[in-house]
């Protein structure tokens, strides 16, 4: 017999990409991603019978209210979807006997850092995005893989690279904040380390990101560049100039992928790689 996988999130920017990356590896004989129609993540009893009926053996939880700003204005609904969510899927995973893999995020942390947090740094949100999605990471298991990221981009779902492309094809200027330094990650190459860990039965936090660190405005110019854009259309700012955003961002959310290298698996590629890549693909076909 195959092994049976369930994702949650699957119609999302990451989810989108696992599923057709899994339904590709030989073994596996069943991939299930139910919608939020399907599967809400909130009820209980809708993912409770979701997970006993399909019996997986592994269940990727990407699944999440991943709108930064408007978790701080329902903060009920965050830890709903984010933290009790997850408190289902491993209640569900207990009842089958499957593993969970749960994809967390870079704003767990305080982002006063000035090194690369690893992974057993003290923790400490500052957004109630961050706040719910911790309370997922404590709802797993010592067998389950908490996988933490940051600043994904990939070719399904919203995001920064096809803004980007979007606004260097209509011309004009643009402002970026130079003030928050992250990593951008690449959702295929991200998606390849979420499964050779998991295939490899790896449990316990890694931090996967593309290798580097960098600021949005930097992340803006690299693009520009790249489209044979002028990257001086581009603007620098300072996140309180910028303003207008509900939650704080992290001022530094650079994730040293200790555990990943530590465990012997290849660091990501450099984030300039992957992402020219990415905006190349994605341009061409827009
Ligand atoms: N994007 C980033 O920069 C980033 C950075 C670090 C970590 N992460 C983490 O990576 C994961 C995937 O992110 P993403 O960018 O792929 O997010 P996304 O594109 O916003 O997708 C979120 C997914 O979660 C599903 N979902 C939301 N509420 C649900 C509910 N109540 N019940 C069931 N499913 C629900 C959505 O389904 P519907 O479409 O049907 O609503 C969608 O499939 C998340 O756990 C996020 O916290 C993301």
């Amino acid at each position: 017999m195959g092994i049976k996988v369930m994702v949650t999130g699957g119609s999302g920017q990451v989810g989108s990409e696992l599923v057709r990356s899994l339904l590709n590896i030989g073994g596996i004989d069943d991939v299930y991603a139910p919608s939020s129609a399907e599967v809400d993540l909130t009820a209980r009893e809708s993912v409770l019978g979701a997970v006993t009926s399909m019996k997986p053996d592994w269940i990727f939880h990407v699944g999440a209210w991943t709108q930064v700003d408007s978790c701080e204005d329902n903060p009920k609904r965050a830890f709903a979807v984010n933290g009790l969510g997850s408190r289902f899927i491993v209640q569900g995973a207990d009842i089958v006997g499957a593993r969970v893999c749960y994809l967390s995020t870079d704003y767990v942390f305080d982002g006063a850092s000035d090194r690369p947090y690893l992974e057993w740094d003290p923790v400490g949100p500052r957004t109630v995005y961050g706040a719910s999605k911790l309370a997922g990471e404590k709802e797993m298991r010592t067998q389950d893989l908490i996988v933490r990221t940051s600043w994904v981009m990939g070719e399904y779902g919203h995001n920064m690279a096809k803004t980007l492309i979007r606004l260097a094809k209509a011309g004009g200027g643009c402002r970026f904040v130079d003030d928050q330094i992250g990593t951008p990650t690449v959702v295929s190459d991200l998606v390849k380390a979420l499964v050779e860990l998991f295939m490899d039965s790896h449990s316990g936090i890694f931090h996967v990101s593309n290798s580097g660190e960098t600021s949005w405005f930097q992340v803006a110019r690299f693009v520009f560049e790249l489209l044979g854009e002028d990257p001086d259309r581009i603007t620098p700012v300072s996140s309180s100039e910028m303003g207008g955003y509900k939650a704080p961002r992290p001022k530094y959310s650079v994730l040293d992928n200790f555990a990943l290298r530590g465990s012997g698996i290849n660091a990501l590629l450099p984030w300039q790689e992957s992402l020219s890549g990415l905006v190349l693909k994605l341009s061409a076909g827009s």
